[in-house]
């Protein structure tokens, strides 16, 4: 029997506060710093809601404009990034290059050595910019090295979903692209004490720095119960081929005890509240491309999921066919994830800093009674 004292995923368990963001599963919502994601999503560029995260206000066009500015100043890859993403074998999934390019950067900022480098909330604040600026800049050249193409230098005249998209195709797509990039990335920003954040903030309560905390945050999130899902949900797709495949290929998948990638939620339990927002960038990119195969798919398997087992999409489900369309390769989906959260993360680091307690919870033993050698 389970001891009543035991949270085995500390399920349901309250751990701190937060001003950042909250899920409110009773009524289906998700609020960045008070504002309704879906009000953030329809109208503000992914820069804002990031200022939003990080100063708790939406910026004024001033500082609009000047944090615009020192982003698009962040964007060149160091060679010694390139360098260290080369080291990593190109066959390694894109998750393993990215963790390590975040951990170099982290080696390469010397102001971490500084007298309270490491806890500074100005060096803090620079530092998120920077990750911020650097994160698709490092996505863009691992997805491009995977298909062997040089890399495509970020422009300063592109806001940051445009360049992000420039870097990666070396073009730029149609605004309806653009804007479901946008859409995707602003849902993705911040979701509460979701695995990966709750590792960033472990990391921070111990006083160790950003970089370690992001780092952590990247291993956690690259799992398939939590980032990893929005690609697993394309080889799910991969599988059935067709809407007409759908309930054949779940009753097997469901007979397998397999997890179906995209569905379900630790909190949501009657649907999250970012998936109407995400189906309808899905469904404008759909109509773009010309594939209402994709969301027949789409909707084939949502609805004999719901008749199964009554369990309803989360983010990653809508996501990961929008990224497909827009022309990312599979093992890019979970980076592009983590280039959104880096905002989330970053945020959350930081409240644990201003307010730190080291988090080391307690566990029942459960092994051998007390022993002695017999020597
Ligand atoms: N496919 C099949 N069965 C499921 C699924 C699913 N996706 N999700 C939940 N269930 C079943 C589960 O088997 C269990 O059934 P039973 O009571 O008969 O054993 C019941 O529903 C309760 O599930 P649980 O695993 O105890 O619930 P949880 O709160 O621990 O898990 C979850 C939440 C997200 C880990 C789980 O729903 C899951 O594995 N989903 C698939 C992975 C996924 O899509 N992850 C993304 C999460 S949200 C966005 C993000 O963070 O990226």
């Amino acid at each position: 029997m389970t001891d009543p004292d035991i949270h085995k995923g500390l399920a349901g368990v309250v751990v701190d506060t937060t001003t950042i963001s909250s899920v409110n599963p009773q009524t289906n919502s998700l609020l960045y710093r008070g504002y309704p994601v879906q009000e953030l999503a329809a109208h503000c560029s992914f820069e804002e809601v990031a200022y939003l995260l990080w100063h708790g206000e939406l910026p004024t066009a001033d500082e609009l404009v000047a944090f615009e500015a020192l982003e698009r100043s962040l964007r060149t890859l160091d060679d010694r990034t390139r360098r260290a993403i080369d080291d990593v074998p190109v066959t390694a999934h894109p998750m393993d290059a990215l963790r390590t390019a975040v951990s170099q950067l982290g080696g390469l900022d010397t102001t971490l050595q500084q007298p309270d480098g490491i806890l500074d909330p100005a060096l803090n604040d620079g530092r998120a910019v920077y990750l911020l600026a650097q994160l698709p800049s490092i996505v863009a050249y691992i997805q491009r090295r995977g298909r062997g193409l040089e890399p495509v230098e970020p422009r300063d005249d592109l806001d940051f979903s445009r360049n992000f998209l420039w870097m990666t195709f070396g073009e730029l797509p149609d605004d309806v692209v653009v804007d479901a990039f946008r859409v995707s990335l602003v849902l993705y920003a911040e979701h509460s004490f979701n695995a990966s954040t709750f590792t960033a903030r472990v990391i921070a309560s111990t006083l160790s720095d950003v970089y370690s905390a992001v780092t952590g945050a990247i291993g956690a999130l690259k799992g398939p119960l939590h980032g990893g899902a929005n690609e697993a949900v394309m080889h799910a797709f991969a599988e059935i081929g067709s809407a007409d495949n759908a309930e054949t290929w779940l009753d097997t998948a469901l007979a397998e005890k397999r997890k179906i990638m995209g569905f379900g939620h630790r909190v949501y339990k009657n649907g999250d509240s970012r998936v109407p927002t995400m189906r309808s960038a899905l469904e404008r990119l759909v109509e773009h491309y010309d594939r209402a195969d994709m969301l027949a798919l789409y909707d084939a398997l949502e609805n004999a999921m719901a008749a199964r087992k009554n369990i309803k999409p989360n983010l990653d489900y809508p996501s990961g066919p929008a990224y497909s369309l827009m022309g990312f390769d599979t093992e890019t989906f979970t980076p592009l994830f983590a280039a959104a959260r880096i905002t989330g993360w970053t945020a959350h680091i930081f409240e644990q800093y201003a307010a730190n307690s080291l988090i080391r919870p307690l566990s029942q033993y459960t092994g051998p009674e007390e022993r002695h050698l017999e020597r």
